[in-house]
């Protein structure tokens, strides 16, 4: 849903923004429509997601993503450090992922209203929404080169289609998230009572 809804408004944004394709798709009060309404939709199925998803798993991903320790901050500085079930990689494109589309939203309403109140009509509105669009790019590009290329890091791509990693995988590239996991079974394991 997320990366299909950013792509048709990465395509209909760049035919508003670039003058040869405006040129060529020529229908821009249409292309603008399907901007803004894929934007609402988007943003609206994030809510949805969020609002009736699975709490308990989004609530542990969330902490997933949240933490940043001594060994993300060794790891970025690109020395070898177990990474938990995200990488410091992994946590840093959310959470600018997050940001963007936060930043996305609002700036787009604003253009959306500008052109009917004068009031909220600002100059680097614009700017800001088209800052967020090259910056989104380049992160996007980085992200797809690592999910569908490189070949020691396209391996994720099964966890992401199908749910799950392989031990190995899991094991060479999210050490401690192994370990933890690990504990959590062991502690379920252990016997609750003990005979006197
Ligand atoms: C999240 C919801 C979004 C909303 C509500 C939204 C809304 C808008 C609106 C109302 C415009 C102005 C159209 C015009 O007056 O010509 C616009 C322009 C544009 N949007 Fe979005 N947008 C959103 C997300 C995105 C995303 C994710 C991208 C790209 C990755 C993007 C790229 C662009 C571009 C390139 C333009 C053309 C700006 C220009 O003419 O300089 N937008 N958007
Ligand atoms: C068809 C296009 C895409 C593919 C194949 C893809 C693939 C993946 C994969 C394989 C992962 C999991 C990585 C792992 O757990 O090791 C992932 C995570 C993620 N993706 Fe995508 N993705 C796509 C589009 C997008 C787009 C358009 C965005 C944002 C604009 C995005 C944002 C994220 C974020 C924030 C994560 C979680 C953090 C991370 O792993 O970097 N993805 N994606």
């Amino acid at each position: 849903m997320h990366a299909s809804a950013f792509f048709v408004l990465l395509g209909s944004g760049l035919v508003l923004y670039l003058p040869s394709l405006s040129e060529w798709v020529s229908r821009r009060p249409l292309v603008k429509d399907v901007h803004f309404y894929t934007g609402i939709a988007w943003a609206a199925a994030l809510v949805l997601i969020v609002a009736l998803g699975d709490w308990r798993g989004l609530r542990s991903t969330l902490r997933d993503l949240d933490l940043f320790d001594g060994d993300d901050r060794r790891w970025l500085l690109g020395r070898p450090a177990p990474q938990g079930r995200f990488n410091a990689g992994q946590k840093l494109n959310f959470w600018l992922t997050a940001a963007f589309a936060v930043l996305f939203f609002v700036t787009g309403l604003l253009l959306w209203y500008g052109e009917r109140d004068t009031r909220f009509r600002l100059p680097s509105t614009i700017l800001v929404h088209d800052a967020l669009m090259y910056v989104s790019v380049v992160l996007v590009l980085g992200h797809l080169f690592l999910a569908l290329v490189f070949p020691r890091t396209r391996p994720a791509l099964r966890g992401m289609v199908l749910g799950a990693v392989s031990e190995q995988w899991a094991r060479e590239h999210h050490a401690k998230w192994v370990e933890a996991v690990a504990e959590q079974s062991d502690e379920r394991l252990r016997p609750r009572t003990t005979i006197l």
